[in-house]
């Protein structure tokens, strides 16, 4: 242990853009770095966990990008002043999301910081961010964001130990002890992969995973591309599928060293942002399955052979359907089922099924973590390319690829073909989502106004709107609003709902993950019962001609197109 370290108080001004957003504080590099603007918001999130703070453990990672060390030696510093015991880091400052709230649960800790923006670009010129997660491995829920929020309104002062030597810390793995203030307090650098695969290794049956991938004498190997976009799924997957499945690290997985500017890409699995990953399945048709993780590695996208796509929201039916040959879901059975509001209804459908409950969250993984805490969810996804269950409280990108294995495995069917009979089994709600990223943010809102002024009035419920020889008779319009069924909390202004008497929907939002300007997202969404193999870009032409002219989305942002279509 080295000598005894002072802390010191450093007085401080407040910055007026601290609200966390859909998940945590997101901004530009350089706006963290101005003079004190991370030491502030690590400060608030500190102050907000009240006495707990004193003598906790913590875990601190993220995805690595660009400026995850400096905020990292902030942290500890902080840490260390405020009185907390121990903190538990990734090596380098790498864990993912979900590994963060894998450790969170298995230590039994207060909480963990994630230093990521997602599936935002990183780098210099790009984003960077900083979410809290509680004692349940989980996102923190509003209130908690609500009161850190409030409490950069008024911070005057920080308390941190600069002597602290933080030089290269996380580089090797190991324990460090320190005297602050006659106080022990103890930096833990850990490989954040070991325990995740463990969990991994717990959750699946790696011996027919493995059988899958290499093949065997009666069936041919099942041949995979994962592309971890530059992203901190890199190590997992090198551990995961090439160490312990027996996958190729020439022929099964791309872009799997994580870089901290991910490469100059957006790291966001989807049909846009994972074009090089649907190209090369496109190309080459000796694959039979593809997919991508995003920065942190909670999202996921799952392809077919030549790229067959499949949509979050059908991911989710699938796997809400095929549960039972996951060696976890037999062990510990299945609770309910939950999507975001957003997301398409194919999983209701397979709830009812099955009688299971279903819930309708509003957008955002921690309207998750209550019903899963209560014991009343297990399985759970969004239309944003997240997926997960109740092993963790976060999505899990991974997790979502070696479930998908499990069934292709079991069913010894290809993708499209456990589509198909999906859908013919239920019928299919097709969907799709229009962004506009960074428009204006006074349109953006104007837009949003004008259909909140439609809605109110009497009239609109009733009305009819044509396109494409197809007609939609409005059923409800709303803003949704959600009541937590465990503790009550209320949740309003969730997203602009126009239902149609058919099942059909057209939701709209404003995204809260973005960092400059705002992207408007349109939802769309029609079930059909025995059509089910015609595209869903001509499926739903008419519903989006409909979408665009109620919203009149080109007045408002003068945008002709969507910048991304997933
Ligand atoms: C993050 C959250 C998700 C959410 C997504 C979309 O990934 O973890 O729960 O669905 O952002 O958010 P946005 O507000 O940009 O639509
Ligand atoms: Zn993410």
């Amino acid at each position: 242990m080295s000598g005894t370290l002072e802390s010191v108080i450093v007085p401080t001004t407040p910055f007026d853009d601290q609200k966390p957003g859909t998940s945590g504080l997101r901004k530009k590099v350089k706006v963290f770095m101005q003079k004190n603007y991370t030491e502030n918001f690590v400060q608030c999130i500190l102050d907000a966990l009240g006495e707990k703070l004193k003598g906790s453990t913590l875990v601190v990672g993220g995805d690595g990008r660009y400026f995850s060390k400096p905020a990292i030696n902030t942290i500890i510093r902080i840490a260390s002043a405020n009185e907390v015991s121990k903190l538990i880091i990734g090596q380098l400052g790498i864990s993912s999301t979900p590994a963060v709230s894998a450790l969170i649960r298995q230590e039994k800790v207060l909480g963990g910081i994630v230093l990521t923006a997602s599936h935002n670009p990183g780098g210099i010129r790009n984003d960077f961010g900083i979410k809290y997660n509680i004692e349940n491995g989980g996102p923190a829920p509003d209130q908690i964001t609500n009161t850190i929020y409030e409490l950069t309104k008024k911070i005057t002062q920080y308390k941190t130990t600069p002597s602290l030597e933080t030089d290269r810390i996380i580089d090797v793995l190991g324990t460090r002890t320190f005297n602050v203030e006659g106080r022990t307090f103890t930096v833990e650098i850990i490989d954040s992969s070991k325990e995740y695969v463990a969990l991994m290794k717990n959750i699946f049956d790696f011996h027919k995973l493995r059988a899958l991938i290499r093949g065997t004498d009666k069936r041919p190997a099942f041949h995979i591309l994962l592309d971890s976009m530059n992203g901190v799924t890199g190590v997992y997957v090198r551990n995961i599928f090439v160490e312990e499945l027996g996958a190729s690290p020439d022929n099964n997985v791309r872009r799997v060293v994580p870089l901290d500017n991910f490469g100059e890409i957006h790291p966001d699995p989807n049909l846009t942002y994972a074009k090089d990953l649907v190209n090369a399945l496109k190309a080459d048709s000796s694959y039979d399955f593809g997919a991508a993780f995003d920065g942190d590695g909670d999202r996921n996208m799952i392809l077919g052979k030549n790229a067959f796509f499949v949509t979050p929201s059908d991911s989710l039916a699938v796997l809400a359907n095929n549960l039972e040959c996951i060696p976890y879901f037999k062990k510990n059975g299945i609770n309910g089922f939950a999507r975001s509001m957003p997301t398409a209804a194919a999983v209701d459908r397979v709830a009812a099924k099955l009688g299971k409950e279903i819930f309708e969250v509003p957008t955002g993984w921690k309207y998750f973590g209550n019903l899963m805490d209560a014991g009343r969810l297990s399985l759970c996804g969004e239309e944003s390319f997240g997926t997960g269950s109740n092993h963790i409280r976060e999505k899990d990108g991974l997790w979502a690829v070696l479930a998908w294995l499990s069934i292709i495995e079991h069913k010894n069917m290809g993708v499209e073909d456990i589509l198909k009979e999906h859908w013919k089994l239920y019928g299919r709600n097709y969907f799709t989502r229009y962004d506009y990223e960074e428009c204006e943010t006074e349109s953006a809102n104007q837009l949003m106004q004008h259909l909140e002024a439609l809605i109110a009035d009497g009239s609109f419920v009733g009305k009819s709107f044509c396109s494409g020889g197809k007609s939609y008779t409005v059923a409800k319009a709303d803003n949704f609003s959600y009541v937590d069924p465990i503790d009550n909390s209320v949740a309003n202004n969730q997203g602009i709902r126009i239902l149609f008497d058919d099942g059909s929907r057209l939701i709209y939002r404003l995204s809260g993950t973005g960092s400059s300007g705002a992207t408007i997202r349109i939802y769309i969404e029609c079930y059909e019962k025995e059509d089910v193999l015609t595209d869903a870009q001509i499926m739903l032409k008419p519903l989006v001609n409909i979408g665009l002219e109620i919203s009149q989305l080109k007045k408002f942002t003068g945008r002709e197109e969507p910048t991304v279509i997933t």
